[in-house]
């Protein structure tokens, strides 16, 4: 063991109480009702601070948790922490190239917001297993599926995990209580049997592209942080970012939600999906026309603004977020 350790003699006293009272340990199948949350346990989880990566925490001597390191900075950092093998569980392209060049390996097991299925489960378990680490998890913020899966890699690995603590890291890396079926994942979880283990290969995947409307958006979401600049700087191009034509990025977002819905993966999600979609391009078009504005009305563009927000929250509560089904 030796790679967690509790900060307080009172967080070790917690969770043996919690043993003694036969409470399920993480990864176990669960018989019992849901576990209740131990306000004495105490966990050693470092926040750090690092260039180039964001929301980074040190969970245990072979694991950090954290955002998609930005550029060269993110991926020098990482390598100064000693990392060896990068776990994206994201909808972008890992950088693998440049991970590669500085001898780490990229691993791609993306995951969504409605919870992780059992065959990513066994790979998470696996790698863990299979990899001597240390081992950098990361999603796009840092702040709800890369932890989650942190969380599903130590309750695997590591006996001395509870739901409780796992439900602690997760508290601690502000993981929304938003997306159920991921901050539920600790107490539906069961440990891989051996057998199970085995059967999982070991050739882990560097790039796995084969989800496009999570790829798209990605895109969207990388069109929408720049609308959010726009929008703080007062609806006009922000100062540090010249670059940025506002209404233009409007309109690629506009673009993004057309080209989305002519995916096959969009079109298996059904009626309601395409009308979500028009809905979604159409309040657009609205955000990019008061933005073409000569002068730009700031509370037109502020209305349209959140109209084009809302959509996100809708269709992400309808066919993202939900809990999948058991
Ligand atoms: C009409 C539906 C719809 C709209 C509108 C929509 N999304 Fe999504 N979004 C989805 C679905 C479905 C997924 C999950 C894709 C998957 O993983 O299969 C998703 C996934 C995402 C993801 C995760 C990508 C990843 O890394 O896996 C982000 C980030 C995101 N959306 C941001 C946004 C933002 C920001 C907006 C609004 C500007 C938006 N979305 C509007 C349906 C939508």
């Amino acid at each position: 063991m030796g790679s967690l350790s509790f900060a307080s003699k009172s967080g070790h006293a917690a969770i043996s109480a919690l043993l003694a009272f036969g409470m399920v340990v993480g990864c176990q199948s669960q018989t019992g009702g849901p576990v209740a949350r131990q306000p004495n346990v105490e966990i050693d989880i470092q926040k750090l601070d690092l260039p180039g990566l964001h929301n980074l925490f040190r969970v245990s001597d072979r694991i950090f948790s954290g955002s998609s390191p930005e550029g060269e900075t993110g991926f020098d950092s990482l390598r100064q922490l000693g990392v060896r093998t990068i776990v994206s569980v994201d909808g972008a392209r890992p950088d693998v190239e440049l991970a590669t060049r500085l001898g780490m390996e990229y691993v791609h097991l993306p995951i969504g917001y409605d919870g992780i299925s059992r065959s990513r489960v066994l790979e998470l378990a696996k790698l863990a297993a299979a990899r001597p680490g240390p081992f950098y998890v990361h999603c796009h913020h840092g702040l709800h599926r890369g932890p989650v899966a942190v969380a599903v890699m130590r309750l695997c690995d590591d006996r001395a995990w509870t739901v409780t603590t796992a439900e602690l890291w997760l508290q601690k890396a502000g993981t929304s209580p938003q997306y159920p079926g991921l901050i539920h994942t600790p107490r539906t979880l069961r440990r891989p049997a051996p057998e199970e283990l085995a059967a999982v290969p070991d050739n882990f995947p560097a790039t796995s592209m084969d989800n496009d409307l999570a790829a798209v958006m990605v895109e969207v979401d990388a069109i929408w942080d720049r609308l959010k600049l726009v929008k703080s700087a007062g609806w006009a191009a922000p100062p540090s970012r010249p670059d940025i034509d506002p209404p233009h990025e409007a309109l690629q977002l506009v673009e993004q939600y057309r080209e989305a819905a002519r995916l096959p993966s969009a079109g298996k999600h059904g009626p309601t999906m395409t009308r979500l979609l028009a809905d979604a391009e159409s309040a657009t078009r609205q955000l990019e026309a008061e933005l073409r504005g000569k002068p730009v009305v700031a509370e037109k563009a502020a209305a349209a603004f959140t109209r084009a927000a809302a959509q996100c929250a809708t269709c992400h509560n309808q066919f993202r977020d939900r809990p999948k089904a058991r």
